[in-house]
C-alpha cells in the first residue's frame, strides 16, 4: 500500500496548480459576484479536456483513476468552487449510465459527455424529499413503449444548463425505495426550469427546480429496471461523495494558503502577525485537519479504483464528505478569524471560501445523513 501519488499523479496535479491559477482562479471573485455560469473557466477546462476524465475509454474517455479524478476536483475548487462542481456535475448525471444503462445509451450520450459537446444534471431530491429520497413524489407511468413523468425535482445542480437529466421517480409510491425508478431525459423533450436560487455560495453554479409535466420518455432510457432506481441512487452516491470530499479540500487548501500569505504580511506588535504564536497554532491546526481529510478522500477514491474489494465504500465515502466538508467549513471560518475585520469584507476571497464550503455540508447528502451511513456500517 503506498500512501504517495504517482509520478503521474503529481505530474498532473503541478500542472492542473497552474493551470487553475492562470484560467479559472482570476475570474470566480467576478462570477460569484455576478452568479453568471462560469463559462470561461468551463471552457478552459474543455480545452484541458477534462471532461472526459472520469469517463472510461472504450466510451471515448481518459478513463482516468479516481484519485486522479480527486485532484482534479481539489485544484479547481482551490480555484473556484463553483467551477468545481461545474466539472463534477455531468458524472454524478452519467454515473448511471456507466453502470446501469444499456450499451446502446451508453455509445449514444457517454462519448458526448466526455468531448464536453452536452452536460448531464442528477435529479434525485424534491421540495419535500431531501434525505428521504424513499418519499419521493415524481412518478412515472408506462404507456405502450414509453413512460410519461410527471412531476418536479428541486436542488438540481446545473438546471437549464444540462442537456440531459437522471431523473429518479416512482412507478409505484406504495412501494416506497422499490418503486423508485431511473431513467435519462432530454431536455429537448419538454423539461422546464421555472426557479432559479439565489445562493449563499457556489453562486456561479446555477441551482434550480426542473418540472416534468407529462414529458414522454421512451422506454428504451429507462436506467436499470423498474423498482431498482433507489439503489442506483446510492451506487452512484457512494462513488461520487469522496469527490464532493475533494472539492471540500480544494477550498480549505485556498483558505490556508491565503490566511497564511497573509500572515507574513500584515504586522501588528511590532511584526508580522506570522510571529504570533497563537495564529500559528490556528494556522498549523487548520493544514493538520486539511490533510488528514485529504487522506481520507484519497482512500475513498483507492477503494473506488480497486473495486470496493472490502465493502467499505459506502462507509468509506461517507466519512470522507462529511470530515472533508467539516473540516472545509472550521478552517475557513479559522481563515477570516485570521484576516480579522479585512476577512469579513468581499474584498478578500476568504469570505466567499466560507460561504462556498459551507454547502459541501449539506449537497449530496448532509452530514447527518452520512452519519446514518456511518453509524448503520458500525452496527450492522
Ligand atoms: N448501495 C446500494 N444499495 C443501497 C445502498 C448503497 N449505498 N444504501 C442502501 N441501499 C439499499 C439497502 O440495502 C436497501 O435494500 P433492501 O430493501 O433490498 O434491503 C434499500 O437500499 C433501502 O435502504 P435503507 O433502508 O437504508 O434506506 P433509507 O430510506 O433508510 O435511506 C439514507 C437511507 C442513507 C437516508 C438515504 O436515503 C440517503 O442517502 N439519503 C440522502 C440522499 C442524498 O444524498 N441526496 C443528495 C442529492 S444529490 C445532490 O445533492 C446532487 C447535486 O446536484 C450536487
Amino acid at each position: 500500500m503506498s500512501f504517495d501519488l504517482t509520478p503521474e499523479q503529481r505530474q498532473f496535479r503541478d500542472m492542473m496548480r497552474s493551470f487553475v491559477d492562470e484560467r479559472v482562479a482570476p475570474h470566480a471573485a467576478e462570477y460569484d459576484r455576478t452568479q453568471e455560469f462560469p463559462w470561461e473557466s468551463y471552457k478552459a477546462c474543455q480545452e484541458l479536456e477534462l471532461s472526459s476524465l472520469g469517463i472510461p475509454e472504450e466510451y471515448g474517455g481518459a478513463g482516468a483513476d479516481m484519485v486522479t479524478q480527486a485532484i482534479m476536483a481539489e485544484e479547481i475548487a482551490r480555484g473556484c468552487a463553483s467551477t468545481s462542481v461545474t466539472m463534477l456535475i455531468s458524472k454524478l448525471g452519467m454515473l448511471p449510465v456507466m453502470n446501469f444503462a444499456s450499451e446502446d445509451i451508453k455509445r449514444h450520450y457517454l462519448p458526448k459527455i466526455a468531448s464536453g459537446e452536452i452536460q448531464a444534471s442528477y435529479c434525485l431530491s424534491e421540495a419535500d424529499a431531501g434525505s428521504d429520497v424513499a418519499s419521493m413524489r415524481c412518478r412515472a407511468v408506462r404507456d405502450g413503449d414509453d413512460y410519461i413523468i410527471t412531476g418536479s425535482k428541486y436542488w438540481i445542480t446545473n438546471a437549464g444548463i444540462s442537456d440531459t437529466y437522471t431523473v429518479f421517480a416512482t412507478v409505484d409510491s406504495s412501494k416506497g425505495a422499490k418503486g423508485v425508478t431511473a431513467f435519462l431525459v432530454e431536455k429537448d423533450w419538454g423539461v422546464e426550469f421555472p426557479k432559479h436560487e439565489d445562493k449563499m455560495g457556489l453562486r456561479a453554479s446555477p441551482t434550480g427546480e426542473i418540472v416534468l409535466n407529462e414529458v414522454r420518455v421512451p422506454a428504451t432510457h429507462r436506467i436499470g429496471e423498474e423498482g431498482e432506481g433507489f439503489k442506483i441512487a446510492m451506487h452512484t452516491l457512494d462513488r461520487s461523495r469522496p469527490t464532493i470530499g475533494a472539492q471540500a479540500v480544494g477550498i480549505a487548501q485556498a483558505a490556508i494558503d491565503y490566511a497564511g500569505g497573509y500572515m507574513k504580511q500584515r504586522k501588528a506588535f511590532g511584526g508580522p502577525i506570522a510571529n504570533l504564536q497563537g495564529l500559528r497554532f490556528m494556522l498549523a491546526d487548520m493544514a493538520i485537519r486539511t490533510e488528514a481529510a485529504r487522506t481520507l478522500v484519497y482512500r475513498a477514491c483507492s477503494q473506488i479504483d480497486e473495486g470496493d474489494p472490502e465493502g467499505t465504500l459506502t462507509y468509506l465515502g461517507a466519512a470522507a464528505k462529511s470530515f472533508a466538508s467539516d473540516t472545509a467549513m472550521s478552517v475557513t471560518t479559522d481563515a477570516v478569524q485570521l484576516l480579522g475585520g479585512y476577512g469579513f469584507t468581499k474584498e478578500f476571497p476568504v469570505e466567499r471560501y466560507m460561504r462556498d464550503a459551507k454547502i459541501t455540508q449539506i449537497y449530496e447528502g448532509t452530514n447527518q445523513v452520512q452519519r446514518v451511513v456511518v453509524a448503520k456500517h458500525l452496527l450492522k
